[in-house]
């Protein structure tokens, strides 16, 4: 790229189109390495951190970073984002190492790796490791405000056009990754046959983060202090995040945190700002049928 072109030209890449792979929304950005995504090859101490966009990965994946490495290499905390601590299994964007590389250049123990893939398109040999999986899921109307916000600042994300067309669009499946309504019970019902995914919801982290840290450590097995969770239950409320310029993607140049920061309101219950009465009526109709097959529950307020 020409030293001499402006900064904004330089780290804009065009935004992208929509279009269907094998019945799922995505963009060129995270299928451009398919070939290398689908033959990835995890290590059986690998844990994915699999979520709908938007459903809360950032606050898992510091958490479970914390949890691993933050009494063992404390430097990690201060000197390297982490979205590069935590590798986006099918990111391939411009600038950037792909998330492939990235993942095959970790030699920590064990690996994070982060991925918004359906449970269908989840590469092969993380089952055949019988790695673990931490999933979580948030409620398909503040999911679908955060990805609206998310969508008008990223410019690797297709314009979102105004909040109504918008909300259509989330309501019949054509997002950046597909269905919110097929990804989330895909994996809840791998999750009844598949005992190491961990299927966690982000109201219940606004509603007790420490009582969730300690599911999860146990889970992982790990043998973290009373203190240390407590350490990290602090670091990881929503300001102190945001704050944290190793945390809250400030570092990464396909934002615009003018527009909207990535690290935005962190709430149940911001879709009563944005929906209106008919808009509401419409989608807990249309909600109602799509999910009438699962048992997976959500709570729109704690
Ligand atoms: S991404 O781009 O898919 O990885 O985004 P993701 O990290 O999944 O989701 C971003 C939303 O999670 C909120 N968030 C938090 N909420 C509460 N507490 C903490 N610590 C926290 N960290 C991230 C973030 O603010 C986004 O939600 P919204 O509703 O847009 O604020």
């Amino acid at each position: 790229m020409a030293a001499d072109m402006p900064a904004d030209k330089k780290t804009t890449p065009p935004r992208p189109d929509l279009f269907d792979l094998h019945g799922v929304s995505m963009t060129h950005y995270f299928t451009d390495n398919w070939e290398k995504i689908q033959n990835f090859q995890a290590r059986p101490d690998d844990i994915l951190i699999a979520t709908y966009p938007k459903a809360g990965t950032t606050w898992v994946s510091y958490i479970l970073d914390l949890l691993y490495f933050s009494q063992t290499q404390p430097d990690r905390q201060t000197s390297t984002p982490i979205h590069e601590r935590v590798p986006f299994l099918e990111i391939m964007i411009p600038n950037h190492p792909s998330g492939t590389d990235l993942a095959d250049s970790l030699d920590s123990s064990p690996r994070l790796i982060k991925t918004h893939l359906p449970i269908q398109m989840i590469p092969k040999s993380f089952w055949e490791k019988k790695c673990r999986v931490v999933h979580v899921a948030r409620n398909a109307k503040d999911n679908a405000v955060s990805y609206f916000h998310f969508d008008r600042m990223t410019f690797i994300q297709p314009e979102p056009g105004d909040w109504n067309s918008f909300l259509q669009r989330f309501m019949d499946g054509k997002m950046v990754f597909g269905s919110w309504y097929d990804h989330v019970t895909g994996w809840w019902e791998r999750k009844q046959s598949y005992p190491k995914i961990h299927y966690m919801f982000f109201e219940d982290m606004v509603e007790d983060t420490g009582r969730e840290i300690d599911k999860l450590s146990s889970f992982l097995g790990s043998n973290s202090t009373a203190a240390a969770k407590e350490q990290i239950r602090h670091l990881v409320q929503f300001d102190n995040m945001k704050k944290n310029d190793m945390a809250n993607y400030s570092s990464f140049d396909t934002m615009d945190f003018k527009i909207s920061p990535f690290m935005r309101k962190g709430k149940v219950g911001d879709w009563k700002n944005h929906f209106t009465v008919t808009q509401n009526e419409q989608f807990d109709e249309d909600y109602k049928k799509k999910m009438k097959n699962t048992k997976l529950q959500f709570r729109t307020v704690v």
